[in-house]
This record gives C-alpha cells, structure tokens and sequence, in this order.
C-alpha cells in the first residue's frame, strides 16, 4: 500500500539496523485517517470471506484494530496480556514467547466471545518473528472459529515471521513488506 509506506519513509525512524519506530503515526500518536484507508484496503482485500469477528493482542494493534473493524461492521476483540490469575476453562490461553523482547508471556480472550461459528481476521501493527501471530493463531483454532486470514501493517520481510505463518497455511496480507533497512535506507517488496 502507497500510503504507508510512503508514510514509514517520510515519518518512520530507524533504530539500528532492524527496529522502525512509528511512533508518530502508527503505535503511540495515532493517524486515524491512515488507520481508516488500510481498513478499507484489508475490506477489500477479504471482500469475499465473510469476516465476523477482528481480533488482535495488546498494546498497539488494539488502536488499529477498533478502526479496521469499523469498515467491517464487525466487533473486534483483542487478547490481554495476562498478568491476573484467571479460573481455568474461561479463557483460551495461549504462550508467547518474544524474541524482540526477550520474555514469555500468556495471552488470553474469554471463550464468550470466540467459537465456532465466528470468522476471524488477526490484525496487528508488526510482523517481526510472528510470536505474537502464533500466539493469536492457537486461540482461534482452540476456539473452533475459521481463520480468514491476518493483516498486518508492517511486515519486516528480512525477518522470519511472515514466512513461518505463511507455511502454516494462513493467507497474510501486510500492507507494507520491509525487505531491507540499513544506513542508506528503507527499501519494500514488490
Ligand atoms: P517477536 O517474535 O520478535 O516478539 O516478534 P513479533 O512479530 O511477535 O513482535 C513482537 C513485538 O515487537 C510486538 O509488540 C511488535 O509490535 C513489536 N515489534 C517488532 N518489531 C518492531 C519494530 O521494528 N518496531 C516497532 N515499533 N515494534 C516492533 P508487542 O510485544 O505485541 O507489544 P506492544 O507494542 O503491542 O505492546
């Protein structure tokens, strides 16, 4: 998608040679309208597959996620971070562990709001080593609902993400597709 990736050239910061920063635009100050056009680019892109239901993880993907969800008519629901103890056979409960962050951490969603009969669209802001989207991916097929797919806003291409959830079968559409960052600059996937 032009936009945005015009958008990470003018606005994004590189911090070393594989962290973009985006906090201007994408996860800390947020550009609404720009949320709203990849929106309408995702509703495009799974026109056909009947999407019920946007789920995404805490912190960032949550602010995305509300306004994608709107050119859908559809709810979202993101999965917390668990940091209470929770009765077991409420949740679906899955581990993470990130290797950005150098951590392990549980995230959950309530079995009220996920089962079979929905169709789920993961979306989130990053695409690095796809913890995160292996992560949401176990809650949906624990949940029996059908994974329509994931969009993703930046997809760090040189990293092993996109291609491990890509080998597991599930359809990834990243708006913007990073193939190498360095010194002399940024450059996308065609
Ligand atoms: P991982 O396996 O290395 O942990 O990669 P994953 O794709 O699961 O991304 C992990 C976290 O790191 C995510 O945030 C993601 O948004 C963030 N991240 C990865 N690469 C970059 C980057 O280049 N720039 C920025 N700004 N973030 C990046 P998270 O752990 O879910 O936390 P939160 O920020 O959503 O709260």
């Amino acid at each position: 998608m032009k936009l945005l990736e015009q958008r990470i050239l003018e606005d994004g910061v590189m911090e070393g040679e594989d962290v973009l920063k985006v906090d201007s635009f994408l996860n800390h100050q947020m550009d609404v309208g720009l949320f709203a056009e990849m929106g309408k680019e995702w509703a495009r892109l799974f026109a056909d597959d009947h999407v019920t239901k946007i789920l995404t993880i805490e912190a960032s993907g949550i602010g995305i996620a509300c306004v994608v969800a709107q050119q859908f008519g559809v709810p979202v629901l993101f999965a917390k971070k668990n940091k209470t103890k929770n009765i077991a056979g409420e949740v679906y409960s899955a581990q993470v562990e990130s290797f950005t962050h150098g951590r392990v951490y549980d995230i959950i969603v309530s079995k009220k709001f996920l089962g079979p009969g929905d169709r789920v669209l993961l979306i989130d802001d990053f695409l690095a080593n796809g913890a995160a989207l292996q992560g949401l991916i176990k809650l949906v097929r624990d949940s029996g609902a059908t994974l329509v797919g994931a969009g993703i806003a930046v997809e760090k291409a040189f990293q092993p993400g996109g291609d491990l959830i890509r080998s597991m079968g599930v359809r990834v559409e990243s708006l913007a597709r990073i193939k190498a960052m360095s010194s002399k600059g940024i450059t996308f996937c065609d």
